[in-house]
C-alpha cells in the first residue's frame, strides 16, 4: 500500500526548520569581531563537507579550498587589500568617501584562518551539461559552496567575512593559483566575540535592507506579486536576534 502523503511529508520537524532559518537570519559578514582561537580540525572538516555538498552545474563540483594559516602569506594578502582599498576609497566622493574610510572591511590577520574558494572551469571537461549556454554557471556553483560553508559556520558558532577588495591577478600570484583557476571567494574564518543583530553596513547607515515586496513580481517584470503573497512580505517577520 502507498503511504498517504501530505504537502508537508518531506518537511523537517519544527526544531530543525527553526535551526535552518536561525542560521540564515543570524548569519553575519564578520570583520571586526574575530577571536584568535584556532578552528578545530573536526569543525573545519564539517564546514568543508557542507561546502562540498553544494549544488553545481552538471555536477561539475568546480571548487577547491585553499586553507591559508601562514601569517606571512596573510600579510601579503592584507597588503593587496590595503592597496585596493585605497583605490576603492577614492571612487566614493565627499561624505561617502569619509564614511568608507571608517568601515572595517576585512579580518585577514584578526581571524585565525583564511580560505580561498576557487573555481576550475575545466573540472568536468569542455562541454558541461547545464553550462552550454551560460559559461558563468561554474562560478555561480562555486558561490553556492561558499554559502553552504557560511551557513554551516554560523551554526557552528563561527564567523565568516568575505573580502573582495583585492586585485584577483595579484591574489593568484600570491597563492600560486594556476592560470585557468578563478579565485571566487577570499574568506576570513574564526570564532567571534559577537554576531551583530544587523549587517554592519546597515548599522553604519551605509544602506538599509530593501523592502522585499518591491522585489517580487508576478509573471512579468514590473507586475505585482499575487495579493495573498504580497501581504505577507511587508513585515520583516523573521527572528533576527542571536538568541
Ligand atoms: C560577493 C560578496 C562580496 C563581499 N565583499 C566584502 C568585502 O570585500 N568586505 C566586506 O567587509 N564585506 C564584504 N561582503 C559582505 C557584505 O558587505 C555583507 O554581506 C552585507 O553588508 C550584508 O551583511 P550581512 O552579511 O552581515 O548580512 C561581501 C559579500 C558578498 C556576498
Amino acid at each position: 500500500m502507498i503511504p498517504a502523503m501530505s504537502a508537508s511529508t518531506f518537511a523537517f520537524d519544527d526544531v530543525a526548520r527553526q535551526g535552518l532559518y536561525r542560521a540564515i537570519f543570524s548569519r553575519r559578514d564578520v570583520r571586526a569581531q574575530f577571536r584568535p582561537d584556532p578552528v578545530p580540525v573536526d569543525v573545519l572538516a564539517r564546514l568543508l563537507r557542507a561546502a562540498h555538498h553544494a549544488p553545481s552545474v552538471g555536477f561539475m563540483q568546480p571548487w577547491s579550498f585553499l586553507l591559508i594559516e601562514d601569517k606571512a602569506i596573510r600579510q601579503q594578502v592584507k597588503s593587496l587589500f590595503d592597496r585596493a582599498n585605497a583605490e576603492a576609497r577614492a571612487m566614493f566622493e565627499d561624505d561617502k568617501g569619509a564614511a568608507y574610510a571608517r568601515l572595517k572591511l576585512e579580518g585577514i590577520l584578526d581571524s585565525p584562518l583564511n580560505l580561498c574558494i576557487t573555481c576550475d572551469p575545466d573540472r568536468a571537461g569542455p562541454v558541461v551539461i547545464g553550462r552550454t549556454h551560460i559559461p558563468e554557471m561554474d562560478e555561480y556553483s562555486t558561490v553556492c559552496a561558499v554559502m553552504n560553508l557560511w551557513l554551516a559556520a554560523r551554526a557552528e558558532g563561527l564567523g565568516v567575512g568575505w573580502v573582495s577588495i583585492l586585485d584577483p591577478v595579484s591574489l593568484k600570484e600570491v597563492l600560486g593559483i594556476p592560470a585557468r583557476v578563478v579565485p571566487v571567494a577570499y574568506l576570513c574564518l574564526g570564532y567571534v566575540t559577537e554576531f551583530l543583530d544587523k549587517p554592519e553596513l546597515e548599522l553604519a547607515g551605509w544602506r538599509q535592507r530593501l523592502p522585499l515586496e518591491d522585489l517580487v513580481h508576478g509573471d512579468r517584470w514590473g507586475a505585482k506579486a499575487p495579493a495573498g503573497l504580497a501581504g505577507l512580505l511587508g513585515a520583516d517577520g523573521h527572528q533576527t536576534s542571536n538568541s
